[in-house]
């Protein structure tokens, strides 16, 4: 099975370099040219995103939102190049409605679809330990398992196509509101002189203790917002994930004002650092333009 991976950023290097190590044939390609050389001698690079398509039997896709995979699948030609028997699998975080549709338009052309969002940061994409939730047939799922496990230690089959970016949403909407409740607290902390390596050292012994705080301690303690997961990309999770709030008629207030929070910091130049820069925007709310 030869698969074509397109889409080589932060998360997409790491999960190519795995399928690689784990003994697969691998095409590459990338709209920046340059970042298909560090695998030059691993993989084969494609001249073209349809010279990929024609030779793989899976084409493997991780960008950065549903605008991104519309433009790889169809404006390039993709879609237009495969046939039964040829899988896309999308390991991108976009909107589940579009990626329905997505997978409608690809079945028509005799190939199948599978929504494959991960959950884990960089770190994860590196060891290959990221959490995948897969939607699709479950077929298809299962005689791809072997891919979706060489970047993944925990892969979920959720459902029908949608059905990982789903959870994926879920995921990520919790993820905003904790840290942006953890950034709002250390400014208040700030205002009385405390210093966020303190306040973070014994938040982290009780109940205000999380995950989120674990993964951005570091961050947040030397204010270091180089991009591990850009804010921009998390305020395009929280904006996907109010869309299913609206289609369900579920209330998600909390989520709507903290996603206002993220948009916001994009307008203050913070989109393509770490989310934890939406600290730095509490500090701008209180007074303080230092961060
Ligand atoms: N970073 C994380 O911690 C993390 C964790 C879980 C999930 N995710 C999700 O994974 C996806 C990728 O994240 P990332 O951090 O790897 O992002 P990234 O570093 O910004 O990489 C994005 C990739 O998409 C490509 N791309 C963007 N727009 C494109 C377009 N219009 N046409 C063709 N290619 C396009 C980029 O190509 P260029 O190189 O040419 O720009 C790059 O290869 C996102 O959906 C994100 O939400 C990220």
């Amino acid at each position: 099975m030869k698969i074509g991976f397109i889409g080589l950023g932060q998360m997409g290097t790491p999960m190519c370099r795995n399928i690689i190590n784990a003994g697969n044939e691998v095409v590459v390609y990338n709209r920046t040219i340059e970042k298909t050389k560090v695998f030059q001698g691993i993989a084969e690079i494609a001249e073209d995103p349809v010279q990929l398509a024609l030779n793989c039997d899976v084409i493997a896709l991780m960008l950065t939102n549903s605008e991104a995979v519309s433009e790889v699948l169809f404006d390039w030609k993709i879609a237009d190049n495969l046939t039964t028997g040829k899988v896309v699998i999308d390991f991108s975080t976009i909107s589940p409605y579009d990626s329905i549709r997505f997978s409608e338009k690809v079945r028509e052309k005799g190939a199948e679809y599978l929504d494959s969002p991960v959950i884990g940061s960089t770190p994860s994409a590196e060891t290959g330990s990221l959490t995948v939730v897969v939607g699709g047939k479950k077929d298809v799922f299962e005689k791809h398992i072997n891919i979706i496990k060489s970047i993944g230690k925990n892969v979920f089959y959720i459902g029908q196509n949608g059905s990982g970016l789903f959870i994926k949403m879920i995921n990520n909407m919790v993820m905003g509101v904790n840290l942006a409740a953890l950034a709002e607290a250390l400014a208040l902390g700030n205002s009385m002189g405390f210093d966020n390596q303190k306040l973070l050292d014994i938040l982290s012994l009780g109940g205000a203790g999380s995950k989120v705080l674990e993964l951005k301690k570091e961050k947040l303690s030397k204010l270091d917002f180089s991009p591990q997961f850009k804010l921009e990309h998390q305020a395009k999770d929280m904006f996907y994930a109010i869309e299913i709030a609206r289609k369900q008629n579920v209330g998600v207030p909390i989520s709507s004002i903290t996603s206002q929070l993220y948009s916001s910091s994009i307008k203050r130049k913070f989109g393509s650092m770490d989310m934890s820069a939406i600290y730095s925007l509490f500090k701008l709310i209180n007074g303080d333009d230092t961060h």
